[in-house]
């Protein structure tokens, strides 16, 4: 007779994946503490910054860390609590998509560009970042307020949603990644932002680089030197 407590499992798990959850156990064989609280946002990409960042500071890789592409600053709390001791730039217009991002998206059928991310505010960021004093807030629009910027970086986040700034931030960063720095593209395989896809799969052509898809929520490629 099958086990009862493995039959409600199946039976809990089949559930939940009908609804589009999984049930998966928490990297057991890591045998160290995990560093964040797991049960927030995304398990999946959560995990993978934690061990990028485990990678970076275990192969002492130097470089600032930033990410392009704010807005409440919900997954740059998580940067900034994972690199504590890193200098980290924030990258956001704070008042949402630009309109001379949008030409391109519109036109090239990529996404509406409609999503409303103004309701969030620099001060606001900076003000619930666990390690403020290692916080530099740039805002504007990205590239204009990269200027004066200079690497290496050892982890960069790009969620920007559209083409233009995602390809631009690749270009700005990639150059300037140091060697086992990681780039984090958010969207990679997100049907809603095609552009994402796109501009990863341009760049990575014209610089002969490759990319590691995963399978976070909203579909992150990361990058790697
Ligand atoms: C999906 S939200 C970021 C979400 C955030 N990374 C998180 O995980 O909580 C996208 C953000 O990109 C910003 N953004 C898009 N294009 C930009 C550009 N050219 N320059 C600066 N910020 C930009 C928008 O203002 C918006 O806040």
């Amino acid at each position: 007779m099958a086990n009862p407590a493995k039959l409600l499992y199946r039976q809990f798990s089949s559930y939940l994946e009908s609804k589009g959850f999984h049930l998966i156990k928490s990297l057991p064989y890591l045998k160290r503490n995990r560093l964040m609280q797991l049960n927030r946002m995304d398990y999946v990409r959560m995990s993978c910054l934690e061990l990028a960042g485990y990678e970076v500071y275990t192969k002492n890789i130097p470089g600032q860390v930033a990410e392009l592409g704010v807005y409440k600053g919900d997954f740059a709390a998580e940067i900034n609590t994972v690199f504590k001791d890193r200098t980290l730039y924030l990258f956001d217009t704070f008042e949402g998509f630009d309109d001379r991002d949008k030409g391109t998206e519109v036109s090239k059928s990529f996404s509406t560009a409609m999503q409303d991310f103004s309701d969030t505010s620099a001060e606001k960021v900076y003000a619930r970042m666990p390690y403020k004093e290692k916080c530099i807030v740039r805002k504007g629009f990205f590239p204009e307020t990269a200027t004066g910027v200079s690497g290496p970086f050892a982890f960069v986040s790009i969620d920007t949603d559209l083409y233009e700034p995602i390809y631009q931030g690749l270009k700005f960063f990639y150059p300037q990644l140091s060697k086992g720095g990681y780039i984090f593209v958010h969207d990679f395989n997100n049907e809603e932002y095609k552009g994402a896809r796109e501009a990863v799969i341009r760049f990575c052509n014209e610089n002969n680089i490759g990319y590691t898809p995963i399978a976070d929520i909203g579909g992150t490629a990361i990058i790697t030197k």
